[in-house]
């Protein structure tokens, strides 16, 4: 395949009070990027974090971050996240009536510009804007909360926005967001993804080193030993 994996971590389930230690602890594990997840307590039922903190993040890590915007009317917040330092801003296409629009605005800020869409929303919704995407995101749980369930249609999905990008030459990057662990990282990355987030399987554990390990490898540990056994 010869597809480059990146692992996002997504600080939702990190320690917050302890933000910047978790944000160097990953960073050091092998991180690629950082994946911040906003959320309006509208479009989604939690709230979360702003610019502010996506510019105290800027200031401690060199890590690319991936700013997801669960939120409605993203094209009011987009020059303040911008000037925060986000690297790659992600809408979705359920909260924007003008698409194409805000994924101008947002690379004419100079920002990455992404287009995400719910579990419920078809792909075929991204025909016209994926050309102009420099990331589509998958979402594989409805999103609102860490610590849910992968749902399992989301693979059928992945592969085929995968086809789409591949077809129309978009130079997009395809990440998904939502349940990704060691023990399904191989289905989604045979899909076709490029990125994986990860929050739980990630900061749930002690050893951040061996999960984003076991993440960008596709399968767990255990897994491998297996795998490895069962060929010999
Ligand atoms: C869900 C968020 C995700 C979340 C993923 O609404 O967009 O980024 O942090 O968490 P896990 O990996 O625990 O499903
Ligand atoms: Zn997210």
């Amino acid at each position: 395949m010869g597809r480059t994996v990146r692992i996002a971590p997504s600080i939702l389930s990190a320690d917050f009070a302890r933000l910047a230690e978790e944000v160097s602890r990953v960073e050091a594990a092998g991180a690629d990027w950082l994946h911040i997840d906003v959320m309006d307590g509208h479009f989604v039922p939690n709230l979360t974090v702003g610019p502010p903190i996506v510019d105290a993040l800027r200031k401690v890590t060199t890590l690319p971050l991936d700013v997801h915007l669960m939120m409605t009317n993203p094209d009011a917040f987009i020059v303040e996240f911008a000037e925060a330092g986000a690297d790659y801003l992600t809408v979705h296409v359920e909260t924007c009536p003008h698409l194409h629009r805000t994924v101008q605005s947002i690379k004419e800020r100079g920002v990455k510009a992404g287009v995400t869409l719910n579990p419920a929303t078809p792909a075929v919704t991204l025909s016209e804007i994926v050309r102009d995407a420099d990331l589509i995101l998958i979402m594989s749980v409805n999103p609102g909360f860490g610590g849910q369930k992968f749902i399992p249609s989301s693979l059928q999905k992945i592969a085929e926005v995968r086809g789409l990008i591949d077809r129309t030459r978009s130079h997009a990057l395809l990440e998904v967001d939502g349940g990704v662990k060691p023990d399904n990282a191989d289905a989604i990355l045979a899909a076709g993804a490029d990125v994986l987030v990860a929050g739980s399987a990630v900061f749930s554990g002690d050893d951040y080193a061996a999960a984003i390990t076991a993440l960008r490898a596709g399968h767990a540990p255990a897994a491998r030993t297996a795998r490895i056994a069962a060929t010999r």
